[in-house]
Order: structure tokens, then C-alpha cells, then sequence
């Protein structure tokens, strides 16, 4: 408050006049009464608006931007009504008035979606929306998406300071009260509806939050960027060595596994020494919060190509069961085939226990290769079960025999070479 007086006493300095009245946006009667008294006082006219009300908690300091899973109907039209209400009643009150300006405060939430934020970026989504409405009427509207704003309002509290900390280290850098100002100088007298002030750092935003790249805006505003050669490495060093072994991992070696790479991914996440991580206790109780939740979504969906609903993580699986429910999604990976038996360098033992598993043409060219073998200066083989004439005629009659005699056969001509 004091800097609020000491900012309005600068003005009166320099010689404007500064009536200040509190008044809820979203009461049609009140607003009313106000202008009505405005003008029988004989003030100017207005000529601007800038719509900046805001509702991020309530009384009691609980949060009431959420996500759209968590939304209870109080959170929705709590953060809903200083802005979806109250920048139309202002529409409605100043349609027929000559405005300079009409700048609508939205949040880069309502740009590119925020899901720990369903209702404050909706309300956004609507300002946005309004401004293009005035806009296609001729009035002189602006919204104007932010990014995160430091040191004053939101960016000024405990709750406000944790968020936008976490969101610098994801890509979304802070600008300052000064950086605003500088761009409203710039904004107001441009024709346009909407427009974002962010400062992105695309390489980080790329990598925390991947789906990104495919939103038309952020395709368009990427287009033409090519991706250095470093940021192709640090891209791809983002698809961990513990995720590709999990998908080759086969049978009771994939828990293990799962639950081991879980445990990394929470920990990074947390922020804590991989052994802090208990498998048995739920994420919820671990520490991990709408925001880390979404994190961590967007990581293990990247990398292990799985699909998991951001309820699940609400609902407080431990990571032995998130494992067990990740191991569903994931294919087992197949074995590498047993290598072809080489024919020719079993011995007769080998081949005659390894018989049953050969297939009727490698029995059949097996005998093929033993009868010709004996056919050929074996006929003084006193050891032999038969002699090279009767090789030479069933050479001649193999493809008549049924199986069960090849089979027969091959024993008797293999327990004849022992
Ligand atoms: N801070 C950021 O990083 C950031 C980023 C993007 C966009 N924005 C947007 O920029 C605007 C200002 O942000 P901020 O951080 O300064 O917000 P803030 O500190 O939460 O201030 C919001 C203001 O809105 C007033 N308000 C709430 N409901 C109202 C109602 N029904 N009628 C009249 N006034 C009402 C509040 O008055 P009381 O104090 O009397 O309740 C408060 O002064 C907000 O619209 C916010 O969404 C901020």
C-alpha cells in the first residue's frame, strides 16, 4: 500500500489529477452508480481502461487456479468473475463511449494452455476473445498475454515467487514491472486484438514440455529456426539410456527396471537424492504437486512413448504401482531368435537329442547328406547300419518315405557313425 501512495503522489507531482475509488468490477449496479456520479461531479470523460482484476486465492489463502481436474464450481467462477464479468461489463458500460484504449490483462496461460491453470487460463482465453470482438467493432481494444511479471502483485508473493521460480527453470523467464511498462508505450497504439509478451527460453520450454512444438502458433513462431547442432545433442540426450534399456528388458527383469527409472524421474522432479525416493510411498506424500506432476508426465510420455492421463498421478500412486501400470502400456520386447543350429558340426549325440526340433526339410537334407556320405568310400565300413547299395536306394525313394521312417532312419545311421 505504501508504494501504491508513494506511486500516486509522483503522479499528482507532476501534475494529474488521481481519484482513486474501490469498486468490484463485477457489480453492475455499483459500476454504474459510480460513472453516474463521475459525470454529475463534472469529471472528464474516461477515456481508457485498463482491466487488471485478478483472483488467484481465497480468504482463507488457498489457491483457486487449479487444474481442470481439481476444478470445484467456487474455484471456477471465483477466478472466472473479476475477469470473463468483469471485463464484459466494461465492454457493455463503455461500448458507446469514445475510448482511447481498452487493455485487457490476460496471462500466456491462455496462449499456449497451462494445465496446472485450467480456469485462470480459460478466463484468459475469454479477454482474448473479447479484445477480437471489440476489436471487429472498432473500438481500440488490446489483450495483452503475459508472461510472468517479478517483483510486484503475483510475482511479488511466497506462492507467486515458488511458481515463477519453477517455470524460469522451464523455459518461462521472468519480466520486470519496467519491461511491462516499456510494452504498454509500445501496445496501446497498435492496431491490434492480442498480442504476447513472454520471455521464452524455446530450447528448455522444447524439452519440459515437447507437445509444444505442434501448436500451430509455436510451429509458426519456430518456423524457419533451425536447431543447432548442440541443441539436437542436448535433445536427444534428453531420451535416457534407463529408458531404452526397459523397453529391451524382457520378463521379471522390466519391474525392476521400471520402478529404478521411476525413482530417477521422480527424484529429478523432486529435486532430491535419488535415495530419498521410497517405491511404497504414494507421489502425493513424496512431495510432488500439480505442477512437478505435469513434469513428469511430459518426461516419462517423451521417453517411453506411454500415455498417461494426469489423473493418475492425482490420484497418488506409489511408483511400484505407477510401474505396474506403465509396464501394461509397454510392449515386451522379443527375444533375440535362438541362432540356427549348424547342421554339419553337430555331432551324432547332438543331432539325435536335438531331432524332435528339426524341421521336416533339415531332416530331409540332413539324411540327404549322411546317405551320399555313405554312399561315397564308406562300403567297407564294417560299423555301418546299412550298406551303400541300400543308401543309394532310399536316396532314390526319400521323398516317397513318410516321416516317421526318415526320422528312423537318421537314428539308425547316426548310432551307426558312434
Ligand atoms: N503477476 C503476473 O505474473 C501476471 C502474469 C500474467 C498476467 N497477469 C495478470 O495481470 C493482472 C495483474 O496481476 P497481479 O499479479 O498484479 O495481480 P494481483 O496482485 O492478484 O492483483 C489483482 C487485483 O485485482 C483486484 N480485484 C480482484 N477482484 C476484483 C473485483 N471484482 N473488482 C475489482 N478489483 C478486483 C484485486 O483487488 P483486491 O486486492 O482488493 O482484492 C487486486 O488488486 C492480473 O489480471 C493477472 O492475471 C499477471
Amino acid at each position: 500500500m505504501a508504494d501504491l501512495i508513494r506511486g500516486l503522489r509522483e503522479l499528482e507531482s507532476e501534475g494529474v489529477t488521481v481519484r482513486c475509488v474501490q469498486l468490484d468490477v463485477t457489480n453492475e449496479e455499483q459500476m454504474r452508480a459510480f460513472l453516474a456520479e463521475h459525470m454529475r461531479q463534472g469529471h472528464p470523460p474516461i477515456k481508457g481502461i485498463m482491466h487488471a482484476a485478478s483472483v488467484w486465492q481465497d480468504e482463507r489463502g488457498q489457491a483457486l487456479v487449479k487444474p481442470l481436474i481439481n476444478l470445484d464450481s467456487d474455484a471456477l467462477s471465483a477466478v472466472f468473475r473479476p475477469k470473463i464479468i468483469g471485463s464484459w461489463l466494461l465492454h457493455t458500460l463503455f461500448q458507446e463511449s469514445r475510448l482511447d484504449f481498452f487493455v485487457a490483462f490476460s496471462s500466456g496461460a491462455s496462449l499456449f494452455g497451462s494445465a496446472a491453470q485450467g480456469n485462470y487460463a480459460a478466463a484468459g482465453a475469454f479477454m482474448d476473445s473479447l479484445a477480437h470482438y471489440q476489436r471487429a467493432q472498432g473500438q481500440p481494444a488490446i489483450s495483452i498475454d503475459w508472461g510472468a511479471v517479478s517483483e510486484i502483485g503475483f510475482g511479488a508473493t511466497a506462492d507467486g515467487l515458488r511458481v515463477h521460480e519453477y517455470w524460469e527453470d522451464h523455459g518461462i523467464q521472468r519480466i520486470t514491472p519496467r519491461d511491462v511498462l516499456a510494452a504498454l508505450d509500445l501496445l496501446i497504439p497498435q492496431q491490434v486484438a492480442q498480442i504476447g509478451v513472454l520471455k521464452l527460453d524455446w530450447q528448455k520450454l522444447r524439452d519440459f514440455y515437447p507437445q509444444i512444438v505442434s501448436l500451430p502458433l509455436v510451429s509458426y513462431l519456430l518456423e524457419g529456426t533451425t536447431t543447432s547442432e548442440s541443441e539436437a545433442q542436448n535433445s536427444q540426450s534428453f531420451f535416457s539410456e534407463s529408458a531404452t534399456t526397459i523397453t529391451h528388458a524382457v520378463g521379471s527383469e522390466r519391474l525392476p527396471l521400471m520402478e529404478q527409472y521411476l525413482s530417477q524421474q521422480v527424484a529429478g522432479v523432486l529435486r532430491v537424492p535419488v535415495e530419498r525416493i521410497d517405491l511404497d510411498q504414494p507421489l502425493t506424500t513424496l512431495g510432488l504437486d500439480s505442477l512437478m506432476a505435469i513434469e513428469l508426465k511430459n518426461r516419462i510420455e517423451q521417453e517411453l512413448q506411454v500415455r498417461i492421463p494426469i489423473v493418475t498421478f492425482l490420484q497418488g500412486p506409489s511408483i511400484r504401482q505407477l510401474a505396474t501400470q506403465l509396464l501394461e502400456q509397454l510392449p515386451e520386447a522379443t527375444p533375440d531368435p535362438a541362432p540356427e543350429p549348424d547342421l554339419s558340426q553337430m555331432g551324432a549325440e547332438q543331432l539325435l537329442t536335438q531331432l524332435d526340433q528339426l524341421s521336416d526339410q533339415d531332416v530331409d537334407a540332413l539324411l540327404q547328406q549322411m546317405l551320399t556320405e555313405q554312399q561315397q568310400g564308406q562300403t567297407s565300413d564294417t560299423k555301418s547300419m546299412i550298406s551303400a547299395e541300400e543308401a543309394q536306394q532310399l536316396l532314390s525313394q526319400l521323398d516317397q518315405l513318410p516321416e516317421e521312417d526318415i526320422d528312423s532312419l537318421l537314428k539308425q545311421i547316426v548310432q551307426g557313425e558312434e
